[in-house]
């Protein structure tokens, strides 16, 4: 695969904490001036408490500063391949908003904005 933030995320997957569900997930987050930043699954006993991948790669790109984000890579091994659940989907539109989420499977690839996998979100602008 040519694409390196792709490949990021397949490395990440290698790193997966997933002995309860066995389900691998791998992510990688490019922000606006090309930096990437990684993250992976990380299953917990008290299944509840799982991380996603994307959630974690989002994390540790902000832990480090960054804030604007131009597309984020989710790969898994299923067909189709994972989307974002509906809570990353919720800290997605917050943090990215205008960003691409690419998603890659074994053998097929899916790509759509993050606008238009949780239209009318909820976000800052109703608390205000
Ligand atoms: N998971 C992710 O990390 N990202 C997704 O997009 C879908 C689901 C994880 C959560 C849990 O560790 C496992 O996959 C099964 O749901």
């Amino acid at each position: 695969m040519a694409d390196s933030l792709v490949e990021a995320a397949r490395q990440a997957r290698e790193r997966a904490y997933a002995p309860y569900s066995g389900y691998l997930v791998g992510a990688a987050v490019e922000t606006e001036d090309g930096a990437v930043y990684v993250g992976c699954n990380v299953e917990n006993a008290s299944y509840g408490l799982a991380l996603c991948a994307e959630r974690v790669a989002l994390g540790s790109a902000v832990a480090a500063g960054a804030r604007r984000f131009r597309r984020v890579a989710v790969v898994s091994g299923s067909e189709p391949p994972a989307s974002p659940c509906g809570a990353c989907r919720q800290v997605l539109a917050e943090l990215a908003p205008d960003a691409l989420v690419i998603a890659v499977g074994p053998s097929s690839r899916q790509e759509w904005r993050v606008r238009d996998l949780l239209p009318a979100a909820f976000g800052r602008h109703q608390l205000a």
